[in-house]
């Protein structure tokens, strides 16, 4: 090949790759057109005001005045975040940019940001955001939220975030007052102060007694009393930002014990200054009857293979669980836990014809970036399967994210700087067709 054919193979080549259509040329790549329908749909349901990341990306201005970073935090996918693999198994929530979507952001950037036209407004009513090239996308995006909660439960009162620069744990407890059983169809989280909530975790206890635990830090005392309490979900529900509301297949729903108790674990970031926190658990009850009870189950601690759960100081020890179900399931979600020094976590079944089936695997570990995995479709386990989870730890003084310098022993408990290997399983138990069943938000 010549030269110049070579460039012309190259650019054919380029342009099939990213999906420019021969009517545009690459020069041509501009926001209206090819950008904002990448945003729209990956970066704006978190980049928007009252979501959870820290500046918006909605107009043309708000994306070139970060265009440089914006392609950073693309080409080496710490945005949008999403910790699994996706080749591993595909989920209903997924996020993630195609190389080819990946390559238009880096040739617009390179190309000189043009902004193209805009397509008449068209007022939805819903939103000041212009509605541009991206209809129904758009729409969709802006959403999210309207479907109003049947019970919303507010921390009792607003919560002072100590001013201190450091990292401040706390459980509270929103008693939910229900005089009936209820059946839990969605559940969300808002949170109240949108730059120190960092993350938070929800169980459910149905004792009643464990109410003095609103307001304790972790480290207070009375939590390792309170944390020998058997609860009714250890971990009903994770917020991360951007973590959705997460609903169940129609028909189906999470028991509520009438007068249950929610324990909701805050983590919040470090702050110079006293601030405030009142979050809230939204919660979504069937209407209708429900015919099928969401169940869970996790593997833990106590399930692991190679006993005790142990990290000494230094080591970087794997722990493995093998555990067999008898009756067949139909699984929802997985939601794998572990705390600041967990490295990779891997999840999968083997069922009794030796097939393998992914569950999630995680190849970073990232504490901050905890969700619930839910499958596209229902997920088959027949009975006989055994459920196999791997995950690893570092103790060591490399670990940037160790909470010891120099490394302590760290074991199992509910602080942060304590360890925990949990999988969360939802699952409903099996009925013909289930495999079938397409799940949504
Ligand atoms: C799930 C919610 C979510 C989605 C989706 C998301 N972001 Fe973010 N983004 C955040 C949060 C939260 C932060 C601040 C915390 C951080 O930097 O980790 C952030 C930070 C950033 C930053 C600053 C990074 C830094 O190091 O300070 C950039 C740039 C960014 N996002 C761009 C994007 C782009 C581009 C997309 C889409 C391709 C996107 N984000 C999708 C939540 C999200």
């Amino acid at each position: 090949m010549t030269n110049n054919n070579q460039g012309i193979f190259l650019v054919i080549a380029l342009m099939l790759y990213v999906n420019i259509s021969f009517a545009q040329k690459v020069s041509e790549i501009n926001f209206y057109d090819n950008i904002a329908p990448i945003i729209y749909k990956n970066c704006t349901p978190c980049h928007q005001p009252n979501k959870s990341a820290p500046f918006s990306l909605i107009k043309y201005e708000d994306v070139v005045k970060r265009a440089k970073f914006i392609g950073r935090v693309t080409q080496s996918r710490y945005m949008p975040p999403f910790p699994a693999d996706r080749k591993f198994q595909s989920y209903l929530n997924e996020r993630g940019l195609t190389v080819g979507e990946i390559t238009t952001i880096k040739l617009w950037i390179e190309g000189g940001m043009l902004e193209g036209s805009e397509k008449p407004v068209v007022d939805s009513g819903r939103s000041s955001v212009p509605q541009s090239n991206v209809g129904s996308l758009q729409s969709s995006v802006f959403s999210l939220q309207e479907k109003v909660p049947d019970l919303v439960l507010k921390i009792n009162k607003p919560y002072q975030i100590l001013g201190e620069n450091i990292e401040d744990f706390r459980f509270f407890s929103l008693p939910s007052n229900t005089k009936k059983d209820e059946y839990i169809e969605a559940i969300g989280f808002t949170a109240g102060n949108k730059k120190l909530v960092h993350h938070s975790r929800l169980m459910v206890d149905t004792t009643n007694n464990i109410r003095e635990i609103d307001g304790l830090s972790e480290t207070d005392l009375k939590v390792y009393e309170f944390q020998k309490t058997t609860l009714k979900d250890e971990f009903l529900y994770g917020w991360v930002p951007g973590n959705d509301k997460i609903s169940f297949p129609k028909g189906t729903g999470i028991k509520l014990n009438a007068n249950s108790d929610f324990i909701l674990n805050m983590h919040y970031a470090p702050s110079p200054v006293i601030e405030t926190d009142q979050s809230e658990i939204l919660l979504f009850f069937a209407k209708q009857k429900v015919e099928r009870e969401v169940k869970n189950f996790t593997l833990r601690e106590n399930d692991i293979s190679n006993k005790p759960f142990l990290i000494k100081s230094g080591e970087k020890p794997t722990f493995y669980i093998a555990k067999k179900i008898e009756k067949s399931i139909s699984l929802i979600s997985v939601l794998p836990h572990a705390h600041l020094i967990g490295k990779t976590f891997r999840a999968f079944v083997v069922t009794p014809d030796g097939e393998v089936v992914n569950l999630v695997k995680i190849d970073n570990w990232d504490f901050n970036w905890q969700m619930t995995y839910q499958f596209k479709k229902l997920l088959k386990i027949p009975a006989g399967s055994t459920f196999i989870v791997e995950a690893s730890y570092d103790n060591s003084a490399e670990n940037p994210e160790n909470p010891n310098i120099p490394p302590k022993d760290i074991g199992y408990g509910w602080g942060t700087k304590d360890e925990m290997l949990n999988l969360v399983l939802y699952y409903l138990d099996y009925k013909e067709g289930d495999e079938r069943i397409e799940q949504s938000h």
